[in-house]
């Protein structure tokens, strides 16, 4: 009998993943999988800055959790050459800790700040004039004595990552050279992720397998590594040496994630859409208090996903449920709602 963890494989704040996920981060460019228009953009910005032996502009990484922004912010520190310092935006509470952090950067180094949407107001402002200027400003004494002094910074690369670019100040985002959105990964491409990582965490997989997992693990690699570990557990257990399909299967349906990779959640918030709002539109609070989530995570963790799919949509009165979930639900679709109706028309 294997006994299972309480645990979320799809969201999760343990830092027991945080070792294995270290393990499984590449750590070039050529390891990276996938994102190619982002890498091949990135690796001109690096080669232009190499060659005028300038710093890389500052660069903002966004996109759903899970895809490789703190991956991919070691990977161009490293590709530069350069030093990263970590940090990240709830961290940083007061002006006076972002304006140490700054100068003490050396020439070409990262500053790699994680959830940038959440840094507040009056450290985000020192952050305007050290982008732009490399130059910290501050203001002394008060009223018509009042004077404003600056302290030059040494030229380094702020790497902002974030789920939410919406949320960022448009003054922020503006003093971003280059913006990089991340996009989920195709089955192939988590594929290749998953056969990658089994080879670093030295298990064997068949390809049948690793698609299978790939196919499951919603467009997001961080997923795909999670879900190999738990089968893994599941085979090993089994006496296997190589991870099969039909351990793979049993193992996610244990786990209770579909053949799509939609989790007890999803399947909640799809189905309290459409049992109790008649399929929507239902606005985000609303939804998440029924179903008891935060709204925030719903937003992050679970709408991108199901908006892929093409499952929901996002309309200025809420969220609708569209008629492919339905359809993997075994549910009719209400024939009643002529908002949804013309969404619907859209969509097929
Ligand atoms: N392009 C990729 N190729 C291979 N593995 C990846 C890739 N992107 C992410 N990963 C894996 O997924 C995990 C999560 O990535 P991470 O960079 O922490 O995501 P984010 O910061 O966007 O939440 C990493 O540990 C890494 O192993
Ligand atoms: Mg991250």
């Amino acid at each position: 009998m294997i006994e299972m963890e309480d645990e979320r494989l799809i969201v999760s704040t343990r830092t027991e993943y945080d070792d294995v996920e270290n393990i499984l981060r590449p750590k070039s460019m050529a390891g990276y999988v996938g994102q190619e228009k982002v890498k091949e953009n990135l690796t001109v910005f690096m080669q232009a800055a190499k060659l005028r032996g300038e710093a890389l502009d500052h660069v903002l990484l966004y996109g759903p959790p899970g895809l490789g922004k703190t991956t991919l912010a070691h990977i161009i520190s490293a590709e530069m050459g350069s030093n990263i310092r970590v940090t990240s935006g709830p961290s940083i509470e007061k002006a006076g800790d972002l304006a140490a952090i700054l100068t003490n950067l050396e020439a070409g180094d990262v500053l790699f700040i994680d959830e940038i949407h959440r840094l507040n107001h009056t450290v985000e402002e020192i952050l305007y004039p050290a982008m732009e200027d490399y130059s910290l400003d501050f203001i002394i004494g008060k009223g018509p004595s009042a004077r404003s002094v600056q302290i030059p910074l040494k030229p380094f690369t702020l790497i902002g990552a974030t789920t939410r670019a919406g949320m960022l100040s448009s003054p922020l985002r503006d003093r971003f050279g280059v913006v990089c959105r991340l996009e989920m990964y195709s089955v192939d491409e988590l594929a290749e992720i998953v056969r990658r990582s089994a080879v670093l965490l030295g298990t064997e997989i068949e390809d049948e397998a690793s698609r299978e997992l790939a196919k499951r693990s919603r467009g997001t690699p961080r997923i795909a590594n999670r879900f190999l570990k738990r089968v893994r557990d599941f085979s090993s257990v089994r006496g296997h040496s190589t991870i099969n399909l039909e351990t793979t299967t049993d193992a996610l349906d244990r786990l209770e994630v579909d053949s799509l990779g939609l989790d007890a959640i999803d399947k909640k918030v799809l189905l309290s859409m459409m049992e109790k709002f008649g399929g929507g539109p239902v606005g985000l609070d609303t939804l998440a208090a029924t179903v008891n989530e935060d709204s925030n995570t719903i937003e992050d963790v679970y709408e991108p996903y199901l908006l892929q799919l093409g499952f929901i949509s996002r309309t200025p009165r809420g969220r609708v449920c569209l008629k492919r979930a339905y359809d993997h639900l075994g549910k009719k679709m209400p024939k009643n709602n002529k908002y949804q109706m013309s969404i619907f028309d859209e969509e097929d």
